[in-house]
């Protein structure tokens, strides 16, 4: 089976082309390498893929992916991730996160995809306050220029299922964290900042709360997806173990033997959703996928990695506090 796989130079996607080449898939990988992409985290890879440096929101040049590689099945992982730039212009988030995924909806309508994936995310439902959890049919309220721009994707997903009958399957994961994430999420900021012995930022009382998914736990689930779903179907991808960001932070210096006197409360995020929940008790009960790693091991394993990958890590810091200083300039 040929798979067409975008946005799998990034941090989650990467691990899902590493399990879906070592399982015997035909993978084609679609990634325009923006500053998240990074081809370093497919030289792992056990075997071969073809990869096109390709924006996704590029329509001719898509269709003309589709016409060369007539793939089975597209994987649909390429997105603009990080809430904070979303704040800051949500313009490109439009345009890969809604048009993007138009685009590639488009093609698969036109090549008659037999399955797409649309990779979703669990704050297209908003915000829960310190109980409850999403369901799959919970209504949809997001928040975040970001989770506003994946929850139109997501719905763009809907509409082509029920219009033109696209097989497309939603998968809504949790926050995802392990080895190649890029340093402008948490967990490794904090790990990065720690060892330069740099103050760590935690935002309002570091209070919100997350349910934390190991990355290669995500990419099974949506293997799980792409060998056992409906179309038409929705799955929410979670693992049971929610975290307060102090919490994490806390767990992070502890393993590497500092103590919490770096930790930098500062001003909250504008409208930062306080806790997200999934129940996923769904996909375990209809498809058999559960997550296997508890966060006290992913974690472990999460900052044994950066230990070791630190000259990596540290190239991608020095590309961020560029970013930054030039936004503080502006
Ligand atoms: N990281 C999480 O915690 C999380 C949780 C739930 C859902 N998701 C979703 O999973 C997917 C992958 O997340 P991630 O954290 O691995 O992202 P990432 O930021 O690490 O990687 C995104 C990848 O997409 C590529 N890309 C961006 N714009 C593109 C475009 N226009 N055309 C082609 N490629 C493009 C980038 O080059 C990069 O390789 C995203 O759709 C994200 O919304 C992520």
């Amino acid at each position: 089976m040929k798979l067409l796989t975008t946005g799998t130079a990034g941090f989650i996607g990467s691990e899902f082309v590493r399990q879906a080449v070592a399982k015997g898939y035909d993978v084609v990988v679609v990634d325009c390498l923006t500053y998240a992409g990074d081809l370093e985290r497919l030289k792992s890879v056990n075997g071969n893929f073809k990869f096109y440096n390709t924006d996704v929101s590029n329509s001719e040049e898509v269709d003309n992916i589709f016409k060369i590689e007539n793939p089975d099945a597209v994987v649909h992982w390429a997105a603009e991730t990080h809430v904070d730039r979303s704040i800051l212009d949500a313009s490109p988030f439009m345009k890969t996160n809604v048009f993007g995924t138009h685009v590639l909806l488009d093609a698969s309508k036109k090549y008659g995809i037999q399955k797409f994936i649309n990779i979703a995310t669990d704050e297209v439902y908003g915000e829960l306050g310190e109980t409850g959890s999403f369901f799959e049919n919970t209504p949809l309220e997001p928040n975040s220029p970001y989770s506003v721009s994946k929850t139109s994707a997501d719905m763009l997903g809907r509409a082509y299922y029920r219009t033109y009958g696209v097989p497309v399957v939603t998968a809504r994961p949790s926050n995802n964290y392990g080895p190649w994430q890029f340093p402008e999420k948490l967990v490794p900021v904090v790990i990065l900042k720690s060892l330069n012995n740099e103050k760590i930022p935690v935002y309002g009382q570091g209070l919100n709360v997350r349910e934390w998914l190991y990355v290669s736990d995500c990419a099974e689930a949506v293997m799980t997806l792409l060998e056992k779903a409906d179309p038409g179907s929705i799955y929410n991808i979670g693992s049971g173990q929610e975290q307060k960001n102090i919490d994490v932070v806390k767990k992070i210096l502890n393993l590497l033997g500092k103590d919490d006197s770096s930790i930098e409360y500062v001003q909250d995020r504008p409208g930062h959703d306080f806790r997200y929940s999934l129940n996923y008790d769904k996909i375990t009960n209809e498809l058999g996928w559960k997550p296997k790693v508890h966060f006290q091991e992913g974690i472990e394993s999460t900052v044994r990695w950066y230990l070791e990958n630190l000259k990596w890590a540290e190239k991608k810091l020095d590309f961020l506090r560029d970013y930054w200083s030039s936004v503080y300039k502006k």
